[in-house]
């Protein structure tokens, strides 16, 4: 195991009706509050009254910044900045689920930045104090509610990219299970997804001796299977919903990668160009990425890693390091399947036309992954064996 610091120091605030505490929490921060959410769910679900309830007992002023989109487009945080800095807004409450919550992280570093947000994503500028901001999340998928991670896209070029810093990190969270039973399956399903995903990111790399944060990783892996399902045939399945709540948060808050050289993230670099494309939701992507990205990396080498997740969380019994390595893939992709999430690219209706130019895309910055390297013609022909 690598020497490593561990630093996540988001506020966590579990459970039903927490949002009742919100006004406590918000006047330690700021007097002056940006209030951003998305495209409608929050007031379907009279979350919206409920927040403005507490913005009003905590007697701060508040200005709305709605209509993110998923995949939240640089255009929206532009917006953000300019209400914040006409405003002199001191604090940003995001509510809503990943594509909120990462949209008000790009304003938080844009408010004091004086060019182009973007500079953020493409190494041009570092985030340097950016705004405070805290969360009520709404869908359990992201991590983005304990990370300090954002994505965001832009339709001119037709890039998607992340940015990344420690004081991004939601100063609170608030995680009320309640709050995600309006989530429909196609998001369930696809949240449960890229919960898996972020594990497998983190899970498979050439480090050995890091059994502690395996068996974290396993036992996360295996909350997904036991409750994915449960959420689906019963959205208001309060423990359903609770577990895979707190599993977005676990998986991706830095502490399974802790003690490994660095995560994967080959398979998230490919599908932020899928979506980058074609608009398509984040875990219906990388549904169809990862089993794929699986059976290309595997060779005898690689076996090790693949067999014991299907031991300890398939619960394949197979002496054969190939032949266990191969049923955990298959078990993977059936368990998708079973969500309901598609298996190759043909069925989100993407052409094979801008393959290239997405390779291209994937690779800007160099060669992608740390299981195995893969250079712009090895994700080119990932993007083919997944038609
Ligand atoms: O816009 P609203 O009305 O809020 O509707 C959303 C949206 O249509 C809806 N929704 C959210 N909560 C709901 C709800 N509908 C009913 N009831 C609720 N309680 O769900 C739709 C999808 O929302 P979105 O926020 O886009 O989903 P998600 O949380 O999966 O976020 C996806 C975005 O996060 C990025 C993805 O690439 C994508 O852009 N990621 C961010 C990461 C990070 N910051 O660490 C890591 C991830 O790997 C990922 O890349
Ligand atoms: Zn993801």
């Amino acid at each position: 195991m690598k020497n490593f610091n561990f630093w996540a120091p988001t506020k966590i605030l579990f459970g039903k009706n927490k949002v009742n505490e919100l006004a406590d929490e918000i006047t330690q921060y700021g007097r002056k509050v940006l209030f951003a959410y998305g495209t409608g769910s929050i007031r379907k679900t009279g979350l919206y009254d409920k927040v403005a309830e507490q913005l009003k007992k905590a007697g701060v002023e508040y200005w709305e910044l709605s209509g993110i989109r998923p995949n939240p487009r640089l255009k929206s945080v532009n917006e953000g900045i300019d209400i914040c800095r006409k405003n002199n807004v001191d604090f940003i409450l995001a509510v809503g689920g990943g594509s909120v919550i990462d949209c008000c992280k790009a304003i938080a570093a844009g408010v004091p930045y004086d060019g182009d947000p973007w500079d953020f994503t493409v190494r041009k500028a570092t985030v340097k104090d950016p705004l405070p901001l805290g969360t009520i999340l709404t869908l359990s998928a992201t991590g983005t509610e304990m990370n300090g991670n954002a994505v965001i896209s832009r339709e001119d070029t037709k890039e998607k990219r992340a940015l990344s810093d420690d004081s991004l990190r939601p100063k609170f969270s608030i995680l009320d299970p309640v709050l995600t039973f309006s989530v429909n399956k196609w998001q369930t399903a696809a949240g449960t997804v890229d919960v898996m995903s972020h594990i497998f990111e983190q899970y498979f790399t050439p480090d050995r001796g890091t059994f502690v944060q395996d068996a974290i990783a396993e036992a996360i892996l295996r909350t997904c299977l036991e409750y994915g399902q449960a959420a689906l045939e019963n959205p208001e399945n309060y423990e359903a919903r609770a577990n895979l709540m707190w599993s977005s948060s676990l998986a991706l808050n830095g502490l399974t990668v802790t003690g490994k050289m660095a995560g994967d993230w080959a398979t998230h670099q490919i599908e932020h160009e899928l979506s980058a494309y074609n608009d398509l939701t984040h875990g219906a992507g990388l549904a169809i990425l990862f089993p794929v990205w699986m059976e290309y990396v595997l060779d005898e080498r690689r076996a090790f890693k693949f067999a014991q997740m299907a031991r300890n969380v398939f619960g394949i019994v197979e002496q054969n390091e190939m032949k266990a390595a191969e049923k955990g893939i298959a078990a993977v992709k059936e368990f998708f399947k079973s969500l309901g999430m598609p298996s190759s690219l043909h069925e989100v209706d993407i052409p094979a036309d801008n393959f290239d130019h997405m390779a291209e895309q994937a690779c800007k910055f160099g060669p992608i992954g740390v299981f195995k390297r893969l250079g712009k013609e090895q994700v080119k022909e990932i993007l083919e064996r997944a038609k």
